[in-house]
Protein backbone atom coordinates (compact mmCIF):
# COMPACT_ATOMS: atom_id res chain seq x y z
CA UNK A 1 0.00 0.00 0.00
CA UNK A 2 1.46 3.43 -0.57
CA UNK A 3 0.35 6.67 1.88
CA UNK A 4 0.46 10.24 1.27
CA UNK A 5 2.51 11.36 4.21
CA UNK A 6 2.34 15.26 4.11
CA UNK A 7 3.71 16.09 0.60
CA UNK A 8 5.36 12.41 0.03
CA UNK A 9 4.08 8.97 -0.96
CA UNK A 10 5.51 5.92 1.09
CA UNK A 11 5.52 2.56 1.47
CA UNK A 12 2.94 1.81 4.51
CA UNK A 13 5.81 0.57 6.67
CA UNK A 14 7.42 4.10 7.04
CA UNK A 15 4.41 5.38 7.34
CA UNK A 16 4.52 5.65 10.87
CA UNK A 17 3.06 8.38 13.54
CA UNK A 18 5.35 10.51 16.46
CA UNK A 19 4.05 9.70 19.89
CA UNK A 20 3.89 13.17 20.29
CA UNK A 21 1.28 13.70 17.35
CA UNK A 22 -1.39 15.83 18.75
CA UNK A 23 -4.27 13.33 17.13
CA UNK A 24 -2.82 10.42 18.73
CA UNK A 25 -2.71 11.90 22.48
CA UNK A 26 -5.49 14.43 22.16
CA UNK A 27 -7.63 13.47 19.10
CA UNK A 28 -6.75 16.83 18.16
CA UNK A 29 -7.04 16.36 14.42
CA UNK A 30 -10.00 15.97 12.05
CA UNK A 31 -10.26 13.67 8.80
CA UNK A 32 -12.91 12.43 6.07
CA UNK A 33 -13.47 9.18 4.56
CA UNK A 34 -14.43 9.66 0.66
CA UNK A 35 -15.85 7.05 -2.00
CA UNK A 36 -14.06 5.93 -4.87
CA UNK A 37 -16.68 4.20 -7.77
CA UNK A 38 -14.77 2.86 -10.66
CA UNK A 39 -11.40 4.03 -9.95
CA UNK A 40 -13.39 7.63 -9.86
CA UNK A 41 -14.22 9.85 -6.25
CA UNK A 42 -17.73 10.12 -5.62
CA UNK A 43 -18.68 14.09 -4.14
CA UNK A 44 -14.71 15.17 -3.47
CA UNK A 45 -15.46 19.03 -3.84
CA UNK A 46 -17.64 18.17 -0.85
CA UNK A 47 -15.65 16.46 1.48
CA UNK A 48 -12.96 18.29 0.70
CA UNK A 49 -14.96 21.42 1.79
CA UNK A 50 -16.38 19.80 4.94
CA UNK A 51 -12.60 18.97 5.53
CA UNK A 52 -11.58 22.77 5.42
CA UNK A 53 -14.66 23.44 7.63
CA UNK A 54 -13.15 21.27 10.31
CA UNK A 55 -9.63 22.66 9.61
CA UNK A 56 -10.87 26.00 10.22
CA UNK A 57 -13.27 25.84 13.51
CA UNK A 58 -11.03 23.28 15.00
CA UNK A 59 -7.83 26.85 14.23
CA UNK A 60 -6.17 23.82 12.56
CA UNK A 61 -3.19 26.30 10.12
CA UNK A 62 -4.15 24.25 6.72
CA UNK A 63 -5.04 25.33 3.14
CA UNK A 64 -6.04 22.35 1.31
CA UNK A 65 -6.03 23.81 -2.42
CA UNK A 66 -2.90 25.78 -1.20
CA UNK A 67 -1.30 21.95 -0.41
CA UNK A 68 -2.24 20.59 -3.42
CA UNK A 69 -4.14 18.17 -1.32
CA UNK A 70 -6.61 17.87 -4.83
CA UNK A 71 -4.02 16.55 -6.80
CA UNK A 72 -2.67 14.63 -4.33
CA UNK A 73 -5.56 11.91 -3.86
CA UNK A 74 -5.74 11.67 -7.20
CA UNK A 75 -2.77 10.36 -7.54
CA UNK A 76 -3.23 8.21 -4.44
CA UNK A 77 -5.69 6.16 -6.25
CA UNK A 78 -3.92 5.84 -9.07
CA UNK A 79 -0.96 4.71 -6.97
CA UNK A 80 -3.07 2.05 -5.79
CA UNK A 81 -5.19 0.97 -8.23
CA UNK A 82 -8.39 1.95 -6.12
CA UNK A 83 -11.55 1.15 -8.15
CA UNK A 84 -13.95 -0.05 -6.02
CA UNK A 85 -12.86 1.91 -1.94
CA UNK A 86 -12.26 4.61 0.24
CA UNK A 87 -9.62 6.85 0.72
CA UNK A 88 -9.19 7.84 4.27
CA UNK A 89 -7.41 10.85 4.71
CA UNK A 90 -6.38 12.64 8.35
CA UNK A 91 -5.38 16.28 9.77
CA UNK A 92 -3.80 16.64 13.20
CA UNK A 93 -2.24 19.57 14.31
CA UNK A 94 1.19 18.00 14.55
CA UNK A 95 3.70 16.92 16.67
CA UNK A 96 4.70 18.80 19.82
CA UNK A 97 5.91 18.72 23.38
CA UNK A 98 2.92 17.09 25.37
CA UNK A 99 0.64 20.14 26.79
CA UNK A 100 -3.05 21.22 26.18
CA UNK A 101 -2.69 24.40 24.80
CA UNK A 102 -1.98 24.92 20.81
CA UNK A 103 1.43 24.79 20.16
CA UNK A 104 3.31 27.27 18.21
CA UNK A 105 4.94 26.49 14.72
CA UNK A 106 4.04 23.57 14.60
CA UNK A 107 3.12 21.86 11.26
CA UNK A 108 0.14 19.89 10.21
CA UNK A 109 0.19 16.63 9.78
CA UNK A 110 -1.41 14.87 6.87
CA UNK A 111 -1.78 11.12 6.48
CA UNK A 112 -3.99 9.51 3.25
CA UNK A 113 -4.68 6.16 2.10
CA UNK A 114 -7.19 3.69 0.72
CA UNK A 115 -9.40 1.39 2.93
CA UNK A 116 -11.51 -0.86 1.87
CA UNK A 117 -15.68 -0.13 1.02
CA UNK A 118 -17.98 -2.08 -0.69
CA UNK A 119 -21.51 -1.64 -1.47
CA UNK A 120 -23.80 -3.50 1.72
CA UNK A 121 -26.21 -4.75 -1.20
CA UNK A 122 -27.95 -7.41 0.71
CA UNK A 123 -28.36 -5.13 4.07
CA UNK A 124 -29.87 -2.57 1.34
CA UNK A 125 -32.57 -5.00 -0.02
CA UNK A 126 -32.82 -6.93 3.44
CA UNK A 127 -33.07 -3.52 5.50
CA UNK A 128 -31.04 -3.25 9.02
CA UNK A 129 -31.56 -3.38 12.75
CA UNK A 130 -30.62 -0.69 14.97
CA UNK A 131 -30.11 0.37 18.61
CA UNK A 132 -31.13 3.72 20.56
CA UNK A 133 -28.43 5.12 22.76
CA UNK A 134 -28.76 8.47 24.56
CA UNK A 135 -26.42 10.89 22.54
CA UNK A 136 -23.45 11.69 25.25
CA UNK A 137 -20.98 13.18 23.12
CA UNK A 138 -20.03 16.93 22.99
CA UNK A 139 -22.16 19.64 21.28
CA UNK A 140 -19.60 20.43 18.19
CA UNK A 141 -20.81 16.76 16.27
CA UNK A 142 -20.46 19.08 13.37
CA UNK A 143 -16.62 18.95 13.17
CA UNK A 144 -15.66 15.81 11.87
CA UNK A 145 -12.84 14.91 14.59
CA UNK A 146 -11.00 12.38 15.29
CA UNK A 147 -12.16 12.00 18.78
CA UNK A 148 -14.67 9.26 18.12
CA UNK A 149 -14.62 7.49 21.63
CA UNK A 150 -18.35 8.59 22.06
CA UNK A 151 -19.20 6.72 18.25
CA UNK A 152 -16.98 4.10 18.51
CA UNK A 153 -18.72 3.18 22.63
CA UNK A 154 -21.79 3.39 20.95
CA UNK A 155 -21.34 1.41 17.73
CA UNK A 156 -20.00 -1.24 20.16
CA UNK A 157 -23.30 -1.53 21.80
CA UNK A 158 -25.06 -1.95 18.58
CA UNK A 159 -22.72 -4.87 17.62
CA UNK A 160 -23.04 -6.13 20.67
CA UNK A 161 -26.97 -6.25 20.41
CA UNK A 162 -26.60 -8.10 17.27
CA UNK A 163 -27.65 -4.53 15.48
CA UNK A 164 -26.03 -2.43 12.86
CA UNK A 165 -26.08 1.17 13.72
CA UNK A 166 -27.27 2.66 17.23
CA UNK A 167 -28.91 5.82 16.52
CA UNK A 168 -28.24 8.56 19.00
CA UNK A 169 -31.18 11.00 20.68
CA UNK A 170 -30.46 13.76 23.22
CA UNK A 171 -33.97 13.44 25.02
CA UNK A 172 -37.12 11.70 23.79
CA UNK A 173 -37.95 14.26 21.72
CA UNK A 174 -34.78 15.32 19.86
CA UNK A 175 -33.33 12.16 17.41
CA UNK A 176 -29.99 13.11 16.16
CA UNK A 177 -27.79 11.00 13.75
CA UNK A 178 -26.25 7.49 13.86
CA UNK A 179 -22.77 6.64 15.52
CA UNK A 180 -21.41 6.80 12.06
CA UNK A 181 -24.50 7.44 10.26
CA UNK A 182 -26.97 10.75 9.66
CA UNK A 183 -31.00 9.05 10.15
CA UNK A 184 -34.02 10.04 7.96
CA UNK A 185 -37.76 9.12 8.46
CA UNK A 186 -40.31 9.30 6.05
CA UNK A 187 -43.93 10.11 7.38
CA UNK A 188 -46.97 10.52 4.88
CA UNK A 189 -44.85 10.40 1.50
CA UNK A 190 -42.34 13.14 3.53
CA UNK A 191 -38.87 12.77 4.41
CA UNK A 192 -37.72 14.49 7.64
CA UNK A 193 -33.90 14.37 9.27
CA UNK A 194 -32.21 16.25 11.61
CA UNK A 195 -31.45 19.98 10.60
CA UNK A 196 -27.33 20.63 9.69
CA UNK A 197 -26.50 22.75 13.15
CA UNK A 198 -24.19 21.15 15.55
CA UNK A 199 -25.85 17.76 17.32
CA UNK A 200 -24.58 16.11 13.60
CA UNK A 201 -22.19 15.80 11.39
CA UNK A 202 -23.83 17.03 8.27
CA UNK A 203 -22.95 13.92 6.03
CA UNK A 204 -22.49 14.37 2.42
CA UNK A 205 -24.41 11.22 1.68
CA UNK A 206 -27.22 12.89 3.85
CA UNK A 207 -27.35 16.10 1.30
CA UNK A 208 -26.78 13.67 -1.71
CA UNK A 209 -30.10 11.82 -0.52
CA UNK A 210 -31.65 15.13 -0.07
CA UNK A 211 -30.70 15.96 -3.34
CA UNK A 212 -32.00 12.83 -4.92
CA UNK A 213 -35.28 13.81 -3.07
CA UNK A 214 -35.26 17.02 -4.45
CA UNK A 215 -34.67 15.53 -8.44
CA UNK A 216 -37.40 13.14 -7.76
CA UNK A 217 -40.08 15.19 -6.41
CA UNK A 218 -39.98 13.75 -2.86
CA UNK A 219 -40.74 16.58 -0.16
CA UNK A 220 -38.30 16.83 2.81
CA UNK A 221 -37.86 18.73 5.66
CA UNK A 222 -34.71 19.25 7.70
CA UNK A 223 -36.57 18.70 11.29
CA UNK A 224 -36.18 17.75 14.67
CA UNK A 225 -37.74 14.12 15.62
CA UNK A 226 -38.95 12.48 18.50
CA UNK A 227 -37.87 8.77 19.19
CA UNK A 228 -41.95 8.11 18.42
CA UNK A 229 -41.44 10.00 15.50
CA UNK A 230 -38.90 7.02 14.45
CA UNK A 231 -40.79 3.91 15.74
CA UNK A 232 -44.36 5.11 14.33
CA UNK A 233 -42.59 6.40 10.74
CA UNK A 234 -43.73 4.74 7.74
CA UNK A 235 -39.77 4.26 6.41
CA UNK A 236 -36.73 5.16 8.37
CA UNK A 237 -33.07 4.88 6.78
CA UNK A 238 -29.62 5.82 7.79
CA UNK A 239 -27.01 6.86 5.39
CA UNK A 240 -22.84 7.86 4.43
CA UNK A 241 -20.16 7.16 2.48
CA UNK A 242 -19.61 3.44 3.18
CA UNK A 243 -22.95 2.13 3.81
CA UNK A 244 -24.47 4.50 1.00
CA UNK A 245 -28.18 4.31 2.33
CA UNK A 246 -29.79 1.36 4.67
CA UNK A 247 -33.14 0.91 4.89
CA UNK A 248 -34.54 0.58 8.82
CA UNK A 249 -36.86 -2.59 9.71
CA UNK A 250 -36.49 -3.05 12.88
CA UNK A 251 -35.75 0.12 16.18
CA UNK A 252 -34.75 -1.91 19.45
CA UNK A 253 -36.23 -5.23 18.58
CA UNK A 254 -39.34 -4.19 17.58
CA UNK A 255 -40.21 -4.15 13.69
CA UNK A 256 -40.78 -0.33 11.75
CA UNK A 257 -41.71 0.34 8.58
CA UNK A 258 -43.29 -3.22 8.59
CA UNK A 259 -40.28 -4.95 8.97
CA UNK A 260 -39.58 -4.29 5.05
CA UNK A 261 -37.92 -1.70 2.98
CA UNK A 262 -40.32 0.96 1.68
CA UNK A 263 -41.00 2.77 -1.60
CA UNK A 264 -39.26 6.18 -0.75
CA UNK A 265 -36.27 3.82 0.75
CA UNK A 266 -35.89 1.78 -2.35
CA UNK A 267 -36.64 4.80 -5.00
CA UNK A 268 -33.82 6.38 -3.30
CA UNK A 269 -31.71 3.31 -3.47
CA UNK A 270 -32.38 2.89 -7.51
CA UNK A 271 -31.50 6.21 -8.20
CA UNK A 272 -28.22 6.47 -6.05
CA UNK A 273 -25.69 5.14 -8.51
CA UNK A 274 -27.06 7.52 -11.26
CA UNK A 275 -25.32 10.67 -10.87
CA UNK A 276 -21.46 8.28 -9.19
CA UNK A 277 -19.33 10.09 -11.49
CA UNK A 278 -20.70 13.26 -9.52
CA UNK A 279 -17.87 15.66 -8.02
CA UNK A 280 -20.07 18.60 -6.45
CA UNK A 281 -23.43 18.43 -5.24
CA UNK A 282 -25.56 20.69 -7.53
CA UNK A 283 -27.45 23.32 -5.25
CA UNK A 284 -30.42 24.97 -7.34
N1 LIG B 1 -18.77 8.35 9.07
N2 LIG B 1 -22.48 11.07 11.23
C1 LIG B 1 -21.35 10.59 11.77
C2 LIG B 1 -21.15 10.67 13.25
C3 LIG B 1 -20.36 10.00 10.93
O1 LIG B 1 -19.22 9.53 11.46
C4 LIG B 1 -20.61 9.92 9.54
C5 LIG B 1 -19.59 9.35 8.59
C6 LIG B 1 -21.81 10.41 9.03
C7 LIG B 1 -22.14 10.37 7.56
O2 LIG B 1 -21.36 11.31 6.84
P1 LIG B 1 -20.95 11.07 5.32
O3 LIG B 1 -22.23 10.88 4.57
O4 LIG B 1 -20.27 12.32 4.93
O5 LIG B 1 -20.07 9.85 5.25
C8 LIG B 1 -22.72 10.99 9.91
C9 LIG B 1 -17.61 7.99 8.28
C10 LIG B 1 -17.96 7.28 7.03
C11 LIG B 1 -16.63 7.22 9.14
O6 LIG B 1 -16.31 7.74 10.20
O7 LIG B 1 -16.16 6.16 8.75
Amino acid sequence: MIVLKNNQFIEREYATIDMEDRGHQFGDGVYEVIRVYEGRYFLLQDHLERLQYSLNETGINFNISEENVHDHLHQLIDLNDVEDGAIYIQITRGIAPRSHPFPKDTSPMVFAYPIKATSPTEAQSKGIKVILEEDFRWLRCDIKSLNLLGNVMTKQKAVEAGATEAIFYRDENHVTEGSSTNVFIVKDGTIYTHPADNYILNGINRRYLLYLAKELNIPYKETIFSINDLKQADEVFISSTTSEMLPVVNVDGEPVANNKPGPISKQLLETFFKYKDLNQIPTH
